[in-house]
């Protein structure tokens, strides 16, 4: 079964295909086209949702046909999947408008799949995918998120962040601290080197009392702190900064990850979402979670980023599960994984 998946909640343009792979559990990428329109975003700082949609158009007949073709044509494929939401309603109907004319023009069939879902199954993508039942951390520009994954497309909601999301936190004070957009890559990189215990920075909500998270109060002190400087942060300060900021962010995700994986009584933890791809957040998920005899599950960097690969990834189970096409389905800005079985 060949599915080709299509991704166009955010900034980047995307489609790719799967097929059946090494196992039940596991597909295995054929093509995997992604546009990123960082350039186009980067001289605001930030996403505009309008601009991200007129790209879309611009992009995505061209995305699409690249992954195709390189998968063998129109022709060999089965279902289509597109990324019905979460994310910018503008955004997302232009790969839903996509999806549902290839599906008229070519009789397949097509599936809305949930964007969450799709950061979730990057992991099924592996030649040794992770086990059920696990906790999955969803951390991404838009969500911070802690499940408790009992199979596939089964999510029970442990904590979440009650203000900015991890990526926002990195995003907002990269901003501040003059990086590129997005700040997260940045502050990753200049991190390297940098000493994590030169500045203090807060946790937030403490590991103890809950599964939640809450950036604000780093967000505002990272922010002090720069401001407070005589010169501007720069060299070896700027990459203890960049350290610290990455430290505070990493510990209190891998803290409250690892604990509610001994809390839920699974034997490991899947990490999802474009903070996934974290050098810090993943070498002390897989540390603690070794300290207390867990796996932890980092997806390859490139497939935590969003792709189109893991909306195929997330599709593929769906039609094999027997999900079918739905007319009805509708474009959600918002959509929390656990009312998926709702919908
Ligand atoms: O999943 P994603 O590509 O899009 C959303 O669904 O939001 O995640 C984008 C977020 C951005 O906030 C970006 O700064 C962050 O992921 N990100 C990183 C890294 N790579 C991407 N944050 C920290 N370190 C990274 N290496
Ligand atoms: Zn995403």
């Amino acid at each position: 079964m060949k599915i080709l998946g299509i991704e166009t909640s955010c900034d980047e343009t995307a489609a790719a295909v799967v097929e059946d792979g090494p196992s039940e559990a596991s597909p295995r990428i054929v093509s995997n086209v992604v546009y990123s329109q960082i350039k186009e975003h980067a001289p605001y700082g930030g996403v505009v949702p309008e601009l991200a949609s007129r790209e879309h158009v611009n992009r995505i007949v061209g995305v699409v046909s690249e992954a195709v073709e390189q998968a063998g044509g129109f022709g060999a494929l089965d279902g289509i999947a597109v990324t019905t939401g979460p994310g910018l309603v503008g955004c997302l109907l232009v790969g839903v408008q996509m999806a549902k004319g290839l599906a008229v023009a070519r009789g397949l069939p097509w599936l809305g799949v949930n964007h969450l879902e799709g950061h979730l199954c990057a992991a099924s993508l592996s030649d040794s995918p992770p086990t059920y039942p696990h906790v999955a951390l969803v951390v991404s520009g838009g969500h911070t998120h802690l499940y408790h994954v009992e199979r596939f497309g089964e999510y029970q909601l442990l904590g979440r962040t009650l203000d900015d999301a991890a990526g926002e936190a990195f995003d907002k004070v990269g901003k501040v601290l003059g990086l590129g957009y997005p700040g997260g890559v940045h502050v990753d990189r200049l991190a390297t080197g940098g000493d994590p215990k030169a500045f203090s920075l807060p946790r937030g909500i403490p590991a103890k009392k809950n599964f939640n998270f809450s950036f604000s109060g780093l967000k505002t002190q990272a922010v002090q702190t720069i401001r407070a400087q005589k010169e501007p942060l720069s060299g070896a300060l700027l990459s203890d900064f960049c350290a610290s900021l990455q430290e505070a962010i990493a510990d209190v995700l891998t803290q409250k990850a690892v604990r509610a994986a001994l809390h839920a009584g699974v034997s490991g933890v899947v990490l999802a979402g474009g903070v996934a791809a974290n050098s810090r957040v993943r070498a002390l998920l897989e540390e603690r979670a070794g300290n207390h005899g867990l796996w932890a599950f980092c997806p390859a960097k490139k497939l935590c980023t969003d792709n189109g690969a893991m909306i195929a990834a997330a599709g593929w189970q769906r039609f094999k599960a027997g999900q079918d096409t739905n007319w009805q389905a509708r474009v959600r800005s918002r959509w929390p994984l656990d009312e998926l079985s709702d919908r």
